[in-house]
């Protein structure tokens, strides 16, 4: 499904180029769960962005579905990132000034023509979340872990195939967390691929298979 060959990422401080990411050779298949650890700084948010299709590669081929991103424009590869893929950050990134509804609505505002019919959906996630009580309510109104599950159900409102999640629980207390990662092996039971970058040991030991990234290079665990 993805197929990371030689891939390298340089960044560029007032015109001198930083290595960031050395030659990451690397294989994802569907159904996957992979924790991604390795110390701040090491590179693991700028794959995830580049797997994520949200920065490009400086060299090396990323092959998605046998399809090589470096052919795509800037169109293109918005296009696909909203139909395949769905982000989950530490952070959240939930935008304050719309409501819970309209934030879990956002990836369809971009994606299609016809957004109202996917407010069902929205409910539905929503629902199960416990949160449709909240739907008119800010996301400085909830907690920490009720924001996560909107973020969460806004990353799946367009039943993306892959799931990419930067630290999803680095926020949160250690029930709350428990909760959210109960339910991200649950999507992943249900075959969503997906690929978390933890320092945690204990999240990590959920995902099916560790991969370590130390100093832009993987090493295997
Ligand atoms: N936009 C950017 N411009 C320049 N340098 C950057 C940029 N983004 C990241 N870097 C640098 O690239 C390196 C890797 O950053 P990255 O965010 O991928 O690390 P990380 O492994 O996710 O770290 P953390 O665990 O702290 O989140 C760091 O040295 C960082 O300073
Ligand atoms: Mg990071």
């Amino acid at each position: 499904m993805i197929e990371l060959i030689n891939l390298e990422k340089d960044y560029f401080i007032k015109g001198e180029a930083v290595k960031v990411l050395k030659g990451i050779n690397f294989r994802i298949n569907k159904g996957d769960f992979i924790a991604i650890m390795g110390p701040s700084g090491s590179g693991k948010t700028t794959l995830m962005n580049i797997i994520g299709l949200l920065d490009t590669v400086t060299k090396g081929i990323y092959l998605l579905d046998g399809l090589d991103i470096s052919t795509l424009n800037d169109n293109e590869m918005s296009e696909l990132r909203n139909k395949k893929m769905g982000f989950i950050f530490q952070s959240f990134y939930l935008i304050q000034y719309l409501n819970i509804l309209e934030n879990v609505m956002l990836p369809v505002y971009y994606s299609e023509n016809n957004p109202s019919k996917y407010v069902k959906r929205a409910h539905n996630l929503l629902e199960e979340f416990g949160l449709l009580i909240k739907l008119k309510n800010k996301p400085n109104q909830l907690s920490g872990g009720q924001q996560q599950r909107v973020a969460i159900a806004r990353a799946l409102i367009n039943d993306p195939e892959i799931i990419l999640a930067d630290e999803p629980t680095g926020q949160l207390d250690s029930e709350t967390s428990k909760n959210i990662l109960d339910y991200i092996c649950r999507l992943n039971e249900k075959g969503k691929t997906i690929i978390m970058v933890t320092h945690d040991n204990f999240v990590a030991k959920h995902a099916k298979s560790i991969i370590e990234i130390i100093d832009g290079m993987i090493i295997d665990k």
